[in-house]
Order: C-alpha cells, then structure tokens, then sequence
C-alpha cells in the first residue's frame, strides 16, 4: 500500500504531510512528519499541485487558507479536533463585547471563521514569540486556556484565556507523571503546553511535538517520559533510536488523529474525495492572522 502511495502521489504531482501524532505507517509514508507550525510552512512552500494532509480538519484548513490554488485533501474528512469545536466567531465576537477592544491571538487548533477574527495565530512551538510581538498590555487566547496560561506564567502582559481544552492532555493527572518518573527515575519529563499548569509545573520540558523530537535529539539524556499524545512515540524513536522513550499514560491517545489509515490515503488519491476548500470570504481574512504568524516564526 505505501508503494501504491509513492506512485500515486508522483503521478498527481502531490505531496503528503502529516502530523507527528498521525498513526506510525503513514508517518512512515509521509513526504514530512512535523508539528503543526512546520506543517503550516511547508503548506505554504511547497510547489505540489495538491496536498494530502493526514491530521485533522483545522491543519487541512491551514494548507489551504495558505494554498487557495491547491487541491487539498483530508483523506477522512470527519477527523476534527473537539478543541478547535470549543470556539465559534459568534462567541468570540460577544466575548470581544465583554472585555473591550484588545488583540486576539488563537491557537491553529481553531476553525478558519475564528482565525478570520483574530489578530494572528500560534502554535505551541511559538506562543510566546507570538505574544510578545504584540505592542498591547492585555490579550486575549482562544481556545486552549492550558496554552493560554502557559503563555501567561511565561510574560509580564496580562493573558485572558479561553474556556477551551485538548481532552487528551487536559486530563493528565499528577498522579501519573509521579507513577511514570517512579518508574523512570533516570528520565527527563517532557510535557507539551496543552497539558494543565499542575503538569506544566512538574516538566523539565515545555515543548511542542517537534520541540521534543529536537530536544530529545541533543540532550545528553538518554531516558525520556514524553507527556503528550501516544503517535509522537513513533517519531520520537525513530529520531533516536538508540534513546528510551516512556508514555507518561497509555491514555494520551486522540482518536481522531487516529482515524486515517493506508487505505483511505490511497482512496483519496485515486478518487480525491476528501477536498477542504475555506470559503473566499474567510479565507482572505483568515489569511492575515496566520500569514502574521508565520512571519513571526521566520
Ligand atoms: P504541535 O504538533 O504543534 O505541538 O500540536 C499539537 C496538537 O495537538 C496538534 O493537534
Ligand atoms: Fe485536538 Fe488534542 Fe487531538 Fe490535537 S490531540 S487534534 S488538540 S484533540
């Protein structure tokens, strides 16, 4: 099947991009494996006539906010991410209303109409160059208030957060990274920032998914207890395979980013069934916030 992949790939003049949580085999497949900052830049480069982006639908948005002119595809089309669910412009614009007038920035875990109305975007891997750019006192992040916090912990500007979360690391206790450096007593803990700020707090980390592949890479470390979720262990281990690496809970697993196998990248690809296409309208907008941002990032 991966064969079937390369040459379907070559003969639509497509690339394929996935996210460092994607299941091993279409890692494995994949033109670039990376956290959702480099996705987005690599999105934005690339000269492919189309993309297949395995991850969820925001990332799929992202490329093609970034590419109007290209085919995008999500080969499952119901792979979301019920953090990005946890915001809709309207409730931003009312919350706006509340707090008065002040930059918006918002996570790439969102839908385009929010990116649409916001000042400019993140990720976890540049949060807080993001939030210091901004020539303002107050801010306010949407939608994952764990990031948000973090971001805050982080600079002297005062951070309002949105009530939104990542249910797979927003429910890692304490309790299991003490179980897991019990366990582990020799390995760093590396914690990504959508964790709650009691995990945060306990890390010797704080880190995105390529973050902690970077990490792991140079540290003279040679254990690892690798707090975010479970498709990152495949990354992680192939980068270093002469290092050890431990899931702090065998719970961290998103089914979404799970929904994508072999099969349906090769049916998107014969049939391109699974098109993301944002609409004009929003597009352009939404275009600003993350243009802003990956200008931040270079
Ligand atoms: P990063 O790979 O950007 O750290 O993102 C984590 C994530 O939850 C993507 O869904
Ligand atoms: Fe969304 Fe969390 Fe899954 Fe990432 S891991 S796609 S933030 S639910």
């Amino acid at each position: 099947m991966k064969e079937t992949i390369r040459r379907l790939l070559k003969e639509r003049r497509a690339i394929l991009l996935a996210h460092n949580y994607q299941p091993s085999e279409i890692q494995d497949v994949a033109d670039l494996c990376g956290d959702s900052l480099e996705l987005s830049i690599k999105a934005s480069e690339t000269d492919a006539e189309l993309i297949v982006f395995c991850g969820v639908h925001f990332m799929a948005e992202t490329a093609s906010i970034l590419s109007p002119e290209k085919t995008v595809l999500l080969p499952r089309l119901d792979a979301g991410c019920p953090m990005a669910d946890m915001i809709t412009p309207e409730a931003l614009s009312a919350k706006l209303k509340v707090l008065g007038p002040m930059p918006v920035v918002t996570y790439v875990n969102s839908p385009a109409s929010v990116k649409a109305i916001s000042t400019v975007c993140c990720t976890s891997a540049n949060v807080l160059a993001v939030v210091e750019s901004l020539d303002a006192p107050e801010i306010l992040m949407t939608p994952d208030r764990n990031l948000a916090r973090y971001a805050a912990s982080q600079t002297s500007k005062t951070i309002h957060a949105w009530e939104g979360y990542c249910p797979i690391h927003d429910r890692l206790t304490p309790e299991a990274v003490t179980a897991a450096r019990k366990s582990h007593p020799d390995a760093v803990f590396m914690a990504h920032p959508e964790c709650r700020k009691n995990i945060l707090d306990m890390a010797d980390a704080v880190l995105s998914t390529s973050g902690m592949i970077r990490y792991a890479l140079t540290s003279l470390h040679r254990s690892f207890i690798v707090g975010t979720e479970a498709g990152l262990m495949h990354a992680l281990q192939k980068a270093c395979p002469d290092k050890a690496f431990y899931p702090v809970s065998a719970a961290m697993v998103c089914s979404d980013m799970k929904k994508i196998c072999l099969k349906d990248v090769i049916r998107s690809l014969e049939t391109l069934e699974g098109q993301v296409k944002v609409p004009e309208s929003v597009r352009v907008s939404a275009l600003e916030s993350v243009r802003r941002m990956i200008g931040i990032a270079g």
